[in-house]
This record gives structure tokens, C-alpha cells and sequence, in this order.
């Protein structure tokens, strides 16, 4: 049984005005706003982004504004219950659509905060990491970790279009966000993503596992999309056919901060993620899903973008009764299990 605490207007004006002429605020009146019963007070709103109504308004700034005066040219899907000026979809997840057209390079930089791209529609562009030069697909996985040069270029003919998602709202909030920028990288022999084609096997040389803290860069949809397959046909009764993007020599998720999941739902199957404390980012690489959170529902179809805050159930329905869907999740889970604060409801 709490008691109501006293507030701020209970206190004699003089009183006040001392304490705030000395830097000093009462915990009382504030206690229960910061510290509140049972369930936090989450900013975050579940908001669906249809691909859409967005994609017309990324090729518009195409012809607005050139990439030598836009650098990274991106529209940012921003959570209006943190206000859309603050660019964040939950506390620590940042999410951009970012369009590339053919000819245009987005020149080389690294900056504190981790990235990666899942690539939404077209062929023909390349993001170079740390000199490696990583063609995009769509629904491939592409890491920019924290500290490693990138750089995007399109060979193709049509535009290119990807989903940014960067752990930047929590990197700025730690005042510890800047970039550097570089020269044109020098790309390196070979494609990274090929030297760890199977699970349980990893390249070796003369007995010498790879020490790099980020040894994959590149996560090919192609076999994601074939390792859920195989795992929801070696598993007729699995409910929850679900991969997660790891560092593949150590197993830990792929990078430091947020999480990075494929999930497959069967035809028509419905399947409901319980209540766990990170805020979540679902996004629809193939077929039609319906996500119900928060009192509201959302008919994905492919290519959208919608969130959900922590410590809320999320049911995710396939609607097509003949085809599995495919969604690519991001959430905060990393960063809650460093932090101790992660749990399951
Ligand atoms: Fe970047």
C-alpha cells in the first residue's frame, strides 16, 4: 500500500525558491513519476509505417535534395511519443529509410554508434565495412559496428532503398555520439559472408579461430531465409521458428547493443511474443502479417515498418493460409541483459 506524497506546492514558496537557487530538487514530489508501481512509464508508442505512403516521399527528397547535400539521405521513422524532433522509435532504437540512387556515393565515415541496414528493394548497391565490400540484396543483414569505416555506392539502374537501424538515441544520450569523416576505402579480396557458410563449422588458420570482435559483416537473406525453412521443416511442432544474428565465432548477438532476429510464421499460423521489458521493431521482409499490441492493430504487408514498446505482448498472424511470412525484428535486448533489467512477463 503506497501513501500519496506530498508535492511540490505543499512546500512554502521561499523554500523552493532556496532549494532552486542551490541546485536542489525534493525527490518527493517526483518519486512516484520516475520510480512508478509495477510497470515503467514508456514514452514509446506502438506506430506502423507503411512502406507505401513512405516510399513516395524518399523518391521526392531524391529530386529535392543531392546526396553531396544530404550525405546520408534519409527520412526517419520517428515515434511520436518522443517527439518526432527526437528521431528515436523507442529509447534506444534509431530507424531510417534511406534511398540511393544509381551513380550516387555516400562517402566513407565511422561514427560511436552501431548500425546496421536490412536491405528493403532494389539491386545494383554495395556498402563497403571496413573493406569489405558487401553487395545489398533484399532482406540481406548488413553490420556497421561501432568504430568501422562505411561507405554506400549503386552500380545498378533503379534506386535503393534500405532500413537503417542504429542504437543512436542511446549512444546521444550517453554524449558519447560522433562521426569522422575519411577517404574512399580501399576494398580487400573476397566477400566475408562466404568464409561461414554452415553453422557449426568455422574458418581456420593453422588451428587459429578468428579474433575479430565483428568477423561477419554480411547476413545473405538467402540463407537465413534457408536456415528457417529448414529449421521449421526438421520441426513440424516448433510454434516459435525464430534465428538470431550472432557473432558466429563466439555465439554473442552480433552487436553490442541492440538484437537483430528472422522469425518465420507457418501459413496462417498466429503466434504471440510475451511481454518482455525491450522495445521492439518488427519489419516485413515477405508475405502479409497482422501485429496486435497495444489495443491497436497493424496490417503489415511487405516492406512496412511498425514498433511496440517494451513490457507489452506482441501476436503476430500470417495472413496468407498457403505461404510462410518472414520478419526481420531489432530490439533492445542486448543492452537489457547488460544492464540487468531485462525480463520476461
Ligand atoms: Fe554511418
Amino acid at each position: 500500500m503506497s501513501h500519496p506524497l506530498g508535492r511540490l506546492e505543499d512546500l512554502p514558496q521561499d523554500y523552493r525558491d532556496d532549494l532552486k537557487n542551490l541546485n536542489l530538487v525534493p525527490l518527493w514530489p517526483s518519486l512516484r513519476a520516475v520510480l512508478p508501481p509495477k510497470v515503467p512509464t514508456r514514452a514509446t508508442q506502438a506506430v506502423h509505417w507503411p512502406y507505401a505512403t513512405l516510399k513516395p516521399l524518399l523518391l521526392k527528397a531524391g529530386e529535392l535534395t543531392p546526396i553531396e547535400k544530404a550525405e546520408r539521405r534519409v527520412l526517419v521513422l520517428a515515434n511520436p511519443g518522443h517527439g518526432l524532433e527526437n528521431m528515436k522509435a523507442s529509447p534506444a532504437i534509431y530507424l531510417g529509410m534511406q534511398l540511393l540512387l544509381p551513380g550516387e556515393w555516400a562517402p566513407s565515415h565511422r561514427h560511436t554508434p552501431n548500425a546496421v541496414r536490412m536491405v528493403v528493394e532494389g539491386e545494383g548497391a554495395w556498402t563497403t565495412v571496413d573493406g569489405e565490400k558487401c553487395p545489398m540484396s533484399r532482406g540481406d543483414l548488413i553490420l556497421t559496428p561501432t568504430g568501422l569505416w562505411h561507405e554506400h555506392g549503386h552500380d545498378g539502374s533503379d534506386p535503393v532503398v534500405w532500413l537503417d537501424v542504429l542504437d543512436l538515441p542511446l549512444v546521444y544520450y550517453m554524449e558519447a555520439s560522433y562521426h569522422i569523416n575519411g577517404e574512399r576505402q580501399t576494398v580487400k579480396p573476397g566477400s566475408g559472408d562466404r568464409a561461414w557458410t554452415r553453422a557449426g563449422v568455422v574458418p581456420t588458420q593453422v588451428f587459429n579461430r578468428s579474433d575479430r570482435r565483428y568477423p561477419m559483416l554480411r547476413y545473405p537473406w538467402m540463407d537465413t531465409r534457408a536456415a528457417l525453412l529448414a529449421m521449421a521443416d526438421n520441426q513440424p511442432d516448433l510454434d516459435c521458428v525464430q534465428v538470431t544474428y550472432v557473432n558466429p565465432e563466439t555465439g554473442e548477438d552480433a552487436e553490442n547493443i541492440l538484437g537483430f532476429y528472422a522469425l518465420m510464421l507457418r501459413p496462417g499460423q498466429t503466434l504471440t511474443l510475451p511481454a518482455r521489458s525491450p522495445a521492439q521493431v518488427f519489419h516485413l521482409i515477405e508475405g502479409g502479417v497482422d501485429v496486435s499490441t497495444c489495443g491497436k492493430r497493424f496490417g503489415l504487408v511487405e516492406a512496412d515498418t511498425c514498433c511496440a514498446p517494451g513490457y507489452e505482448a506482441v501476436t503476430l498472424s500470417n495472413r496468407a493460409a498457403d505461404q510462410p511470412a518472414f520478419v526481420f525484428i531489432a530490439d533492445e535486448s542486448p543492452l537489457h541483459r547488460k544492464l540487468g533489467v531485462y525480463e520476461t512477463r
